[in-house]
């Protein structure tokens, strides 16, 4: 039987057919030969080795031009391929990024909101207040609605402690406000001696550190309430024979919100001045995050 295929398959006859039929004749002779073999295995060795070698040779010769094209087609195709394949790989990797950030961005929120919730709940400058300002105007809480405000609580003849900190707190607002990513803030400084911090000496004190700077006094009782509205603990010590004392207070600066709630504190003395402003501009953003 081998011997007849190779017979056909050198017969001019048969390349004729093959070079014009291509497929068809293949197909046939495929067909006739596996039906005519008692062993399929080597028919198909005999195909592989005489028809299929013919077949593309003639079809080379015949139909270069196709083969061409078909060869640019395959190449196209296996292009297209790949281009597939990397779109399906860049929708895959968008997805799985947008899933990501989308749970990411949602956690962050609730707990920025959770945060919220906390914070407004906290009992520092929650409840009213009255005092005077420097230039004698009564100020409550609802006056510092709308805008963020730093608040810190000392005395004028502080000698050292407050003055430190009035300086941090110049030094915090000027780097606030030269960036206009983050609004405004206000600097608020209220005496905790009202004996001797009339609105004329605390315009003075604190005009030397700021010019924005608001400073508050008021009457005993008035000062008294605002200290207790935030927290703040203070005492006046010995007086001395001039009649000079020295006040124990809390050092600590408060960073209300333009609701009037409070937000955050500085309280330890070590902290430097860019870590504070790091902090309040976290601040301000993630409340405009969820304020608007
Ligand atoms: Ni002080």
């Amino acid at each position: 039987m081998l011997s007849v295929l190779k017979f056909a398959a050198q017969s001019p006859l048969v390349r004729n057919r093959v070079s014009l039929r291509c497929f068809g004749i293949f197909s046939a002779f495929s067909k006739a030969n596996l039906n005519l073999s008692s062993s399929p295995h080597s028919i198909r060795i005999v195909q592989y080795n005489f028809f299929k070698p013919r077949f593309q040779s003639c079809c080379k010769l015949h139909t270069s031009a196709t083969s061409r094209q078909s060869e640019k087609g395959s190449n196209q195709d296996e292009s297209l391929s790949m281009n597939a394949r990397l779109k399906i790989v860049a929708v895959f990797l968008a997805t799985w990024c947008g899933v990501y950030f989308a749970a990411k961005y949602s956690r962050s929120r609730k707990e920025l909101e959770d945060r919220d919730a906390e914070m407004k709940q906290v009992d520092i400058g929650a409840s009213d207040y009255e005092l005077i300002d420097q230039d004698g105007r009564i100020r409550t809480k609802k006056d510092f609605l709308g805008r963020w405000f730093l608040l810190y609580f000392g005395f004028t003849h502080c000698p050292d402690i407050c003055p430190e900190e009035l300086d941090k707190m110049a030094d915090i607002i000027k780097t606030i406000d030269s960036d206009t990513s983050v609004p405004d803030l206000l600097p608020v400084f209220v005496s905790v001696d009202p004996e001797r911090d009339s609105p004329a000496v605390i315009k003075k004190y604190v005009s030397e550190f700021h010019p924005n700077f608001v400073g508050l006094t008021g009457t005993k009782d008035q000062v008294k309430q605002a200290a207790k509205a935030f927290r703040v603990y203070f005492s006046a010590g010995p007086r001395d024979d001039d009649n000079d004392y020295i006040i124990d207070h809390s050092i600590v600066m408060y960073l209300m919100s333009p609701q009037g709630n409070f937000v955050d504190y500085y309280g330890s003395r070590g902290i430097p001045s860019e870590r504070i402003v790091e902090s309040i501009k976290q601040n301000m953003r993630n409340y405009r995050r969820l304020h608007g």
